[in-house]
C-alpha cells in the first residue's frame, strides 16, 4: 500500500455510509468494546454521540474515504492524565496490508505533541488470541508489559452471561514518550 494514500483526519457527518460498511463487520468488532451498528440511523447517531464528541478520535482513510479508526482516551484523573489508552480497527478487506502499521505511526507522533503537557504513557489492551494486533502494536514499538488475568470483558455481556464470560485475559502493552519512533 502506497503510505502517500493512507492518512488521519477528524471523522464527519458525511462519512457515515462508509463508517457502516466496516462497522456493521462481526469480524471487525469481535475485539472491540463496541458491537456492529447495523443501520443507518445508528450510525449516525454514533457518529454524533460518540465518534465526534470524542477528545481523540481520527478516521483512517484511504483516499481520503474512511476505512477504519484510531482512538486515544487519556485517562482524566489529576494523577492518571500521564495516560492514555489506544483502540483501533480497520476494514477486514484491508488487513495485511501495513495500514495499521501506517497509521498508528502517524496517530502515536500526533497525540504525543496534541498532548504534550501530559501525555506520556500510551497503553493497550488485547485479547491473547488477537495475534494481529499484537503484532501490529509490537511493528510500531510498544512492548508487552505482561498478561493481565481475569481482567474484564471484551464486551459489556448480559447479566445471564456473567459466569459463562468471566474470564478474558488480556495482554498489556505499553509505548513510553521517549521511546524513539522509527517513522
Ligand atoms: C488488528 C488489525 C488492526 C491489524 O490491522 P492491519 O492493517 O492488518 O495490520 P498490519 O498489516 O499493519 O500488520 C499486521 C501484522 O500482524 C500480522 N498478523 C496478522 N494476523 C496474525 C496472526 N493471526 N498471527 C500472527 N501475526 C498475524 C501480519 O502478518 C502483520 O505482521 P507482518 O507485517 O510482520 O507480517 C486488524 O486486523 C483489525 O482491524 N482487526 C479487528 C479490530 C481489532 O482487533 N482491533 C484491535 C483491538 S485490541
Amino acid at each position: 500500500m502506497d503510505s502517500s494514500r493512507i492518512s488521519l483526519r477528524l471523522f464527519k457527518l458525511s462519512d457515515v455510509d462508509d463508517l457502516l460498511k466496516w462497522a456493521s463487520d462481526d469480524r471487525v468488532t469481535r475485539y472491540l468494546t463496541w458491537n456492529s451498528i447495523t443501520t443507518k440511523e445508528d450510525a449516525l447517531t454514533y457518529l454524533e454521540t460518540v465518534v465526534i464528541p470524542h477528545p481523540w478520535r481520527r478516521s483512517i482513510c484511504l483516499d481520503d474515504r474512511s476505512i477504519g479508526y484510531i482512538s486515544i482516551r487519556p485517562e482524566s484523573g489529576d494523577d492518571d492524565r500521564c495516560r492514555a489508552h489506544i483502540g483501533y480497527a480497520v476494514a477486514e478487506g484491508y488487513w495485511g496490508q501495513g495500514i495499521m502499521t501506517m497509521a498508528l505511526k502517524l496517530a502515536i507522533s500526533k497525540v504525543f505533541e496534541d498532548m504534550r503537557e501530559s501525555l506520556v504513557r500510551l497503553e493497550a489492551l488485547v485479547e491473547v488470541e488477537n495475534k494481529g494486533s499484537q503484532r501490529v502494536l509490537e511493528k510500531v514499538g510498544f512492548q508487552k508489559e505482561g498478561l493481565l488475568r481475569k481482567y474484564g470483558f471484551c464486551k459489556a455481556p448480559k447479566a445471564s452471561q456473567l459466569s459463562v464470560n468471566l474470564v478474558i485475559f488480556k495482554c498489556g502493552f505499553v509505548l513510553n514518550k521517549s521511546f524513539n519512533l522509527a517513522i
